[in-house]
């Protein structure tokens, strides 16, 4: 399992030294999340705070656009240092286009569903993809709860990427907590992005060792 701390929760007075102590403290990717107050009701960072995340770590970082017309910003974002670039179905009008112009830039290509959009979306693009991010929450702020039908959804995305020998990495984004992170990953969720349960009471190390032993508790 990979764990994906979202800064979206982070203390921006100290955002470096964050984004070192949660690398520190064992995180896989730093989580970015980008919203244009359009497609979803909050605005947050852009390429500035991406490529200023890329200069603190050397983590994969992981861009979610939660923004209309994503393929205005491809380029934007992969030169800021997006390691994976991930865009909504919903968003995009012409996504198997955008997937492969995110991948010839240089980027890893995600595409998020949102909770009412259907799995099935992804049958012709299972060639075009390196990550599926399905939202456990409607998109647009942190420290909502997880939508329960969520575990459901994860175990029917990844048995449809296995019959579809789609070896996209399975992330899920949303009420990730040390109650449901286990429950998560046994449904074959392959990362969590966890952005309040990480970066509350400034105590990141000892949140994403909660985490992880959350996880590795209920394995056995
Ligand atoms: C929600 C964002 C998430 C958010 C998760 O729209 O995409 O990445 O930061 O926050 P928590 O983990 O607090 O639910
Ligand atoms: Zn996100």
């Amino acid at each position: 399992m990979k764990l994906a701390p979202s800064i979206l929760s982070a203390d921006f007075t100290r955002l470096g030294e964050q984004v070192r102590r949660a690398e520190a403290a064992g995180a896989d990717y730093i989580h970015i999340d980008v919203m244009d107050g359009r497609f979803v009701p909050n605005l947050t960072v852009g390429p500035l705070v991406v490529e200023a995340v890329r200069r603190s770590t050397s983590l994969p970082v992981d861009v979610h656009l939660m923004i209309e017309e994503p393929a205005r910003y491809v380029q934007d974002f992969v030169s800021a240092g997006a390691s994976i670039l991930t865009v909504h179905q919903e968003a995009c009008r012409h996504l198997q286009a955008t997937l492969g112009d995110i991948r010839s830039r240089g980027s890893r290509a995600g595409v998020s569903l949102c909770p009412a959009t259907p799995v099935h979306v992804l049958e012709e693009i299972t060639d075009d993809i390196d990550l599926v991010l399905i939202m456990t929450v409607n998109p647009g702020f942190g420290g909502q709860t997880l939508i329960p039908a969520s575990e459901e959804k994860v175990r029917r995305t990844q048995a449809f990427l296995t019959a579809a020998g789609c070896t996209a990495e399975l992330e899920v984004d949303g009420g990730v907590n040390e109650a449901t992170a286990a429950g998560l990953i046994a449904s074959g969720a392959d990362v969590l992005v966890a952005g309040s349960a990480v970066f509350s009471g400034d105590e990141i190390e000892r949140n994403l060792d909660r985490l992880r032993r959350a996880v590795s508790v209920a394995a056995r």
